[in-house]
């Protein structure tokens, strides 16, 4: 089908991809297809995506939440819980997940909430929806935080986990004893809140911690079983983007002195997944002091230039957007360009540097952090075999409940 220089088994090879019912088929030296310009790597996977929708499609809606996603050469999103309403029955999951079969231009799951009011109930709820879907994690599981229905006790979530088999769990890691509430926020949310958060989670069993954003924190984690995600914006931006972003800075965790922001860009290789963390909220909404930025569609164009830069490897981002994000959440048949994988890859230019552009892109919240920054954006983003770049219907589907038994136990 294609052919160029192809990101495989961790190497760059000139070589063409045969697909056949949306599958790889075949890939070799001498294997035919259409020359394309630059590289062709493995679509990318977003675990932490906050598509909003119902109440709050002002800010987002599935449909143009996974749009984005696609403008950004991302092939699976998994959607996070703390939307109106709260998905922590299996009602509300099973409601989004009608929506999203009609709406979604890229696949897509959805997380389950685990909370001060659900625990009791939480393992029968996963079982209920396991009949039908495929539930990635529970969470992101809020530490008594303020985003007040979502929030949950170290007690309590030692409680629930006694419960729950066989799920990957994932925590937002800050705890409320060092938080207070002001602006700019990464004056009043302490770094020990994170860090004191995560050694605390790390006495009660294993996790996935999301979006970390401290050294510490991250050397804690590397020294366990756990795994965590790093975000773009905790890498690249920093506290001296204030005087850039305004009133538009607030992002929990908060952004975090320039020295911290590149140590974790240094030790990129340390973390297990790459994830956006996209947030969106209006510019209104960001007035009033909204945590959260937009960053699934920008997230791979800009460390795609990173890479050409060789400020990181290419080996790396395809092992923290793809290949582990994959394995970690249980994604057979994503995350990596080989024979039986779903087709799913992305073809950058790495001479095509982009300027990026709020008006470019395809949230609905309409401003970007990033606005600037130089990016590789995909010319060609291949979802089980369709470039659906060219496709304006959203083609995209739901993960079925047959996943489930690849899962790794935790
Ligand atoms: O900045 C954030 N925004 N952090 C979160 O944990 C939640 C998110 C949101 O949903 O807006
Ligand atoms: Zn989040």
């Amino acid at each position: 089908m294609i052919r160029g220089k192809v990101f495989y088994r961790g190497e760059f090879i000139e070589a063409g991809i045969e697909v056949d019912g949306g599958r790889i088929k075949k890939i070799g030296k001498l294997v035919k297809g259409k020359e394309v310009r630059g590289v062709i790597l493995p679509a990318g996977i977003d675990v932490h995506v906050h598509l909003r929708d119902f109440d709050e499609a002002h800010k987002e809606t599935i449909e143009t939440g996974t749009m984005a996603a696609k403008y950004g050469g991302i092939c699976l999103v998994v959607d996070q819980p703390n939307t109106r309403p709260v998905v922590d029955s299996e009602k509300v999951y099973f409601e989004r997940m009608e929506k999203a079969k009609s709406d979604v231009h890229v696949d897509y799951t959805l997380n389950l909430a685990l909370t001060n009011s659900n625990f009791g109930e939480i393992a029968g709820i996963l079982e209920k929806i396991r009949s039908r879907y495929f539930v990635p994690a529970v969470g992101e599981v809020f530490i008594q935080h303020s985003n007040d229905n979502l929030q949950i006790r170290y007690e309590t979530l030692r409680l629930a986990i006694s419960n729950l088999k066989n799920v990957l769990l994932t925590i937002h890691a800050e705890d409320p004893a060092y938080v207070d509430t002001g602006f700019p926020n990464f004056r009043f949310r302490k770094k020990e809140a994170e860090v004191f958060a995560v050694q605390k989670c790390l006495t009660i069993s294993n996790f996935h911690f999301c979006h970390i954003s401290t050294r510490d924190a991250a050397e804690r984690i590397c020294n366990s079983d756990s795994t965590f995600e790093v975000t773009p914006h905790h890498l690249l931006l920093s506290t001296d983007d204030y005087r850039r972003l305004g009133y538009a800075v607030n992002v929990n965790p908060p952004l975090r002195s320039r020295d911290e922001a590149e140590w974790l860009l240094k030790h990129f290789h340390m973390a297990d997944i790459l994830a956006s963390d996209h947030a969106p909220h209006t510019l209104e909404d960001k007035k009033s002091g909204a945590p959260g930025f937009p960053g699934v569609e920008t997230m791979y164009p800009i460390f795609v230039h990173l890479a050409a830069m060789r400020i990181i490897r290419f080996g790396d981002l395809v092992e923290k957007i793809a290949s582990n994000p994959a394995r970690i959440f249980g994604f057979r048949g994503y995350g990596e360009i080989r024979v039986g994988n779903y087709a799913n890859f992305a073809v950058f230019d790495l001479k095509n540097v982009r300027k990026i552009r709020a008006e470019d892109l395809h949230s609905r919240c309409d401003w970007t952090p990033y606005e600037g920054f130089n990016a590789v954006f995909p010319d060609k983003v291949y979802l089980k075999g369709t470039d659906v770049l060219e496709v304006a219907e959203p083609t995209g589907e739901v993960l079925g409940a047959e996943f489930q038994n690849y899962k790794k136990s935790f």
